[in-house]
């Protein structure tokens, strides 16, 4: 009796370690970064702010939320349409079709911007790291 004791205790024990190892490892890969765990600075977000005030807010407002004709950048709404991408997927959508008169028109750099922007208006923490203009790594930053 002791003894199945004793091999169950090691057997729960191991699985206990397969989980750690299970966690630790789908962290280090980083596929489970969302906006929420501060990926942009706020020094960065600024410049977002000035970009956007020029290029954007004609259209989406000065606050993101204008929804005359243009979609609203931030609220409920926007978030509940792009938590189910990435920060690439809306890098892309704002590259390939913003502004609406000249798409592609800014630096890969402004565009990462003004996405830091939008994150910061939307709630999102700011971080210790620039948000990058790399759309691999900006595919593995989830919206939540
Ligand atoms: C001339 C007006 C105009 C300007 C300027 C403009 N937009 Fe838009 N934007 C729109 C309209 C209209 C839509 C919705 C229809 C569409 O996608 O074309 C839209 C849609 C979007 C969307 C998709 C929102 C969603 O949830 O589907 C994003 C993101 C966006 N704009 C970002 C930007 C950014 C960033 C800039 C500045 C670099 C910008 N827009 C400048 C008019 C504009």
């Amino acid at each position: 009796m002791r003894d199945c004791y004793q091999g169950a205790r090691i057997i729960v024990a191991g699985l206990m370690a397969v989980g750690i190892v299970c966690v630790a490892g789908a962290q280090g890969g980083g596929a489970l970064r969302t906006v929420r765990d501060g990926v942009y600075t706020t020094q960065q977000a600024e410049r977002g702010a000035a970009v956007y005030a020029r290029e954007c807010a004609e259209c989406h407002g000065p606050t993101l939320q204008e929804d005359d004709g243009a979609a609203p950048l931030a609220g409920s709404a926007f978030v509940g349409v792009w938590k189910a991408y990435s920060a690439g997927d809306l890098y892309e959508r704002m590259r390939k079709t913003m502004p609406k008169e000249s798409p592609g028109r800014l630096s890969a750099r402004e565009y990462a911007d003004i996405l830091a922007q939008i994150l910061r208006v939307n709630g999102y923490p700011a971080g210790n790291t620039e948000l990058t203009d790399r759309m691999e790594l900006l595919k593995q930053i989830r919206f939540e």
